[in-house]
């Protein structure tokens, strides 16, 4: 079959990770099944500036009629409030109901401070708690006060959680393809519960009752919880001991910078932004402008988020030939970029890969 994907390479080093990104789904053996076609589309604040709007509908459209996934680079945010210019990763991630981000965090190489390596992915819902942004201030003898809304929905707790089950089921899966027991499938589901027994009361018992349907029970998905500060505890301490984690918004957004904090270069962690058949591959770090150019940055965030894009896309063989290419680069250790303490360009490293293919 032949995949279209949308290609967004917004702002910076965005440019210079998305060709990347394309060269390796190019490179793809055919014996794969697999083929791909693109479609360049506009997004950042560089269209911002040109065209008075960082989120042209054309981009939109696009995608919606035409193409089964998207890769996105970064964009810049303006520093200073700039009128008209919201950004575009969060309009699109709206306005194509892609409610999950998950990000796999992956060691290169064991550590002093981790000796054991660490494989775990995080999985945030996108579309409510405190991120409904609907706020309000009021006056009071004592002086303002302001109030935010954290929501949360049965519906959207629940298809988090399920998407978080599907997850651990197709990692274990791999893992057997590969013959690597160093792991059963795990999901911790996090919360503060008891604290707020009703919104996080309510993600922790849709989630619970999403994760105990047969089908997860039959690819030997373990479910535990953990209250989100102690969540954050160990996993600095223990992250080996995690596969799969799930949480609402906020605590998400935390613990996917802390969970990429672990394995240190942001120009390593990718990330993928899904709804129900659709998927934007997104490296973790942003435009980068103070090497943007220089054709140095790393591309292996953009090259494990074409992975994790087809991953979604239910492609399988074709990912984890491209997760397994990436990471004999990087054990390997001879062609890194000056991030990771190497001498190599951005082409290079995706050369040494494409070899690895
Ligand atoms: P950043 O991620 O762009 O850069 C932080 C540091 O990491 C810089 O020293 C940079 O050179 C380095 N770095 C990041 N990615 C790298 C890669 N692939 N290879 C080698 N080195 C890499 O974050 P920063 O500097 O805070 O933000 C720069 C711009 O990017 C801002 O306008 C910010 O708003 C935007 N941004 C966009 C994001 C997105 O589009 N999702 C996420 C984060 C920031
Ligand atoms: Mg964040």
């Amino acid at each position: 079959r032949t995949l279209r994907i949308g290609l967004i390479p917004g702002d910076g080093i965005g440019r210079e990770v998305i060709p990347a990104g394309r060269r390796i789904l190019e490179a793809l053996p055919s014996s794969l099944g697999v083929k791909f076609s693109f479609v360049d589309l506009e997004a950042g604040f560089d269209t911002f500036k040109q065209t008075g709007v960082a989120l042209p509908d054309r981009t939109v459209e696009t995608l919606k009629k035409e193409c089964d996934g998207a890769l996105f680079g970064a964009v810049s945010s303006p520093t200073t409030a700039t009128k008209g210019y919201s950004s575009p990763i969060v309009a699109l991630r709206k306005k194509l109901d892609l409610y999950a981000n998950v990000r796999p965090v992956k060691s290169v190489a064991p550590s002093p401070a981790y000796p054991e390596p660490i494989d775990l992915v995080t999985v945030r819902e996108n579309t409510e708690d405190l991120y409904v942004k609907e706020e309000r201030t009021y006056d009071t003898p004592d002086g303002p006060v302001a109030e935010a809304i954290k929501r949360i929905s049965t519906r959207a707790s629940t298809r988090i959680a399920t998407m978080a089950g599907e997850i651990a089921a197709r990692r274990a899966r791999v893992r057997q393809s590969l013959g690597d027991s160093s792991k059963q499938a795990l999901v911790t589901v996090t919360h503060k519960s008891n604290v707020l027994p009703q919104t996080d009361g309510l993600f922790r018992s849709s989630s619970f009752a999403a994760l105990a349907q047969q089908r997860f029970k039959d690819a030997g998905v373990k479910v535990e919880e953990q209250i989100i500060d102690s969540m954050l505890y160990k996993l600095v301490l223990q992250p080996a001991y995690y596969d799969v984690i799930v949480a609402p918004n906020l605590y998400g957004d935390l613990l996917s910078d802390t969970a990429a904090a672990l394995v240190k270069s942001l120009g390593l962690v990718p990330s993928a932004n899904v709804g129900d058949g659709f998927a934007i591959g997104e490296p973790c770090h942003g435009s980068a402008p103070d090497i943007a150019g220089k054709g140095i940055s790393n591309p292996i965030a953009t090259l494990r988020s074409v992975a994790l894009m087809l991953d979604f896309l239910n492609e399988e063989e074709a990912a984890a030939r491209n997760y397994k290419a990436v990471d004999g680069n990087l054990a390997e250790g001879k062609l890194l970029t000056p991030d990771m303490g190497g001498k190599a360009k951005t082409n290079e490293v995706v050369e040494d890969v494409i070899r690895r293919l």
